[in-house]
């Protein structure tokens, strides 16, 4: 069991690169590799699980990444693509049940432990971290005009920010702010 988080990294990084022969688009440096190194720290600073923690957030988006189920969907069908990679490393299935459920709820789902609000929470701090992604995914990929992909990021970065666990959004309020007032001027926050 030694290293498992290292093995599945290299198998999502792997899985990453496959798919950005098609897409052009690399999902483990603008998300993946982020939302990991986010969990990571929040996990060590809640003192939560770290490797259930760095396990689910690498392996949250993987049904989306690799074209599994609709993409809705791709919390549940995750957290079965997760199931079958942990498995193959004999990660024991107690461990598997906890990835499963940080998987399952890293959207806008109820959460029933900290490791479940640290990946939601990493997730949404990925976003921050890299605003340009949400500019690519707005007029590149979706081919929205300015106005539509300000409103789209606009849209995307509250829904974010409403996501957060209690302690998210306390701990990142003051950024949170400071992103909309950088991309969308000081009329654009309520509080
Ligand atoms: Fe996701
Ligand atoms: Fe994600």
């Amino acid at each position: 069991m030694d290293n498992i988080v290292e093995k599945v990294k290299e198998e999502m990084i792997q899985i990453s690169n496959e798919k950005m022969k098609e897409t052009n688009y690399d999902d483990w440096n603008n998300h993946i590799k982020l939302v990991y190194e986010n969990g990571h720290k929040l996990a060590l600073e809640r003192k939560a699980n770290i490797e259930i923690v760095d396990l689910a957030t690498i392996l949250h988006d993987v049904a989306r990444i690799i074209g599994v189920g609709p993409i809705e969907e791709h919390n549940v069908y995750g957290a079965e693509v997760a199931e079958k990679i942990l498995k193959k490393y004999n990660y024991p299935t107690e461990k598997i049940e906890l990835v499963k459920k940080c998987i399952y709820n890293h959207i806008d789902n109820p959460k029933n432990s900290v490791e479940e609000e640290i990946v939601a929470d990493a997730d949404v701090l990925a976003h921050f971290d890299n605003l340009s992604m949400l500019y690519y995914i707005s007029l590149g990929k979706r081919r929205l005009n300015l106005e539509e992909a300000k409103k789209f990021v606009k849209n995307k970065l509250e829904f974010d920010f409403c996501k957060l666990s209690s302690y998210g959004k306390e701990k990142y309020k003051d950024r949170y702010k400071n992103i909309i007032k950088t991309l969308f001027g000081y009329n654009n926050t309520s509080s």
